[in-house]
């Protein structure tokens, strides 16, 4: 095990009906600008439930962070909350306005174009207080400090860190009205979050790999039962606790990462548009294949006490193993192929040709080239 420092300070306030604790957790005498995505919000009574509680508060609202928070909106929302001089944030929506609002906590102590932030890759740590109120189980951003933000001009989607919540309120019941799809995505980013801290090398930490085969099993066992009935309280609490587990850091002390998956992923996303969880299926298998020799003692670990694939050669055992990865991730109703996305060499080529001007190696032994990610998305094609 690695030395590390752990620290995460996010008060997790989770349960039905617990939104309305707004009104006691955030200071009365606070400038909060209530920050919101498209409007689901307004279908299924999250909107009414937060206004209710800050009834006697001083609130403004941002509308419009879309999904993939870019920083073309995000510029509206800084100057708006300089207008109104805010000192309090209050995301209420799933990832993406969770991010896009950790880029305006930075935004609003910055004279500056937020952008310069992103850019410099340096976590800042100079922000105005943020909390949230999450309503799409997926990212973990309600209980990290991590963000990520596009530029839709240039077609760029990069990762920003700032300061955690203070709190995060997670309400099970307000998943009941997300479309299957942005259930399946949630799935499986929660997935793949634990894999880029899990599908290294074995024998770092015990504890870790546990934990994080804890949460890949419960994966497994709620998803069929939440494409029967997603209105179902338990299996959906299960779901948002293990999407909040998965990315908090809990998984990750003293083991080494990977993230070569997610960085891949966000190039589709910025080039294609597609959601973030559907990028990740179809490129981790591959990057499953393509590693297979550096990562297979832990793929062999992973077969056998996540799946319970305990016979044939050791081959067998991994090939058997990333074919029940793709099939898991098929059977949450998600295409795991770029060509079923109508995607192609040209696309490959450009993130090879992105990959190598940066100059980045991904992965937990910083293999992952341009090259490298080349043959990744070639064996996803
Ligand atoms: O905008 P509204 O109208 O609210 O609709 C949203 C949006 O269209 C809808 N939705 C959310 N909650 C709903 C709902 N619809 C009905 N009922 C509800 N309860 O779902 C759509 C997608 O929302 P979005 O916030 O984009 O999804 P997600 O939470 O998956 O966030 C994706 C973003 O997070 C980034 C991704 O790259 C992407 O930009 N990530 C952030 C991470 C982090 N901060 O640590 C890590 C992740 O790996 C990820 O990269
Ligand atoms: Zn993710």
């Amino acid at each position: 095990m690695d030395n590390f420092i752990f620290q995460n300070p996010v008060k997790l306030i989770m349960g039905r009906g617990m939104i309305s604790r707004l009104s006691e957790e955030i200071p009365a005498d606070k400038r909060v600008m209530i920050t919101f995505g498209g409007g689901s919000v307004k279908k299924n009574g999250v909107y009414d439930q937060v206004k209710e509680a800050l009834k006697n508060h001083f609130t403004v609202e941002f509308w419009g962070i879309e999904p993939n928070p870019s920083i073309e909106t995000l510029r509206k929302a800084i100057a708006l909350g300089k207008e109104e001089k805010v000192d309090y944030l209050l995301a209420v929506g799933g990832g993406s306005v969770i991010d896009g609002t950790k880029l305006i906590s930075a935004g609003l102590l910055y004279d500056g174009d937020a952008w310069d932030l992103v850019l410099a890759g340096r976590p800042v740590t100079h922000t105005v207080p943020l909390a949230t109120v999450l309503t799409l189980p997926a990212t973990g951003s309600e209980m990290n400090s991590g963000a990520v933000i596009s530029r839709h001009e240039t077609k760029e989607k990069y990762p920003f860190y700032s300061n955690y919540p203070l709190f995060s309120i997670l309400d099970p019941e307000v998943t009941f009205t997300l479309p299957p799809h942005q259930v399946a995505c949630g799935i499986a980013d929660t997935f793949v979050h634990v894999m880029e801290q899990y599908m290294t090398t074995p024998g770092q930490s015990r504890v870790m790999d546990r934990w994080a085969e804890g949460i890949l099993q419960t994966l497994m066992e709620i998803a069929p039962k939440i494409r029967e009935n997603q209105h179902d309280y338990q299996l959906m609490s299960d779901f948002m606790l293990s999407a909040t587990m998965a990315l908090n850091g809990f998984i990750a002390m003293g083991v080494s990462q990977d993230w070569a998956t997610h960085m891949i992923g966000h190039e589709l996303t910025a080039l294609h548009g597609l959601t973030h969880g559907h990028t990740l299926v179809i490129v981790f298998p591959g990057t499953l294949r393509v590693l297979r020799k550096a990562k297979g003692d832990k793929i062999l670990q992973y077969g056998e006490r996540v799946l319970g694939i305990t016979s044939g050669s050791r081959d067998e055992r991994i090939d058997e193993a990333i074919r029940r990865t793709e099939e898991f991730f098929r059977s949450l109703g998600l295409t795991t192929r770029l060509s079923e996305e109508g995607i192609g060499m040209e696309t490959i080529d450009e993130i090879e040709r992105r990959f190598n001007e940066r100059g980045v190696r991904y992965g937990e032994n910083e293999d992952v080239t341009g090259a490298v990610a080349k043959e990744i998305l070639k064996s996803s094609l």
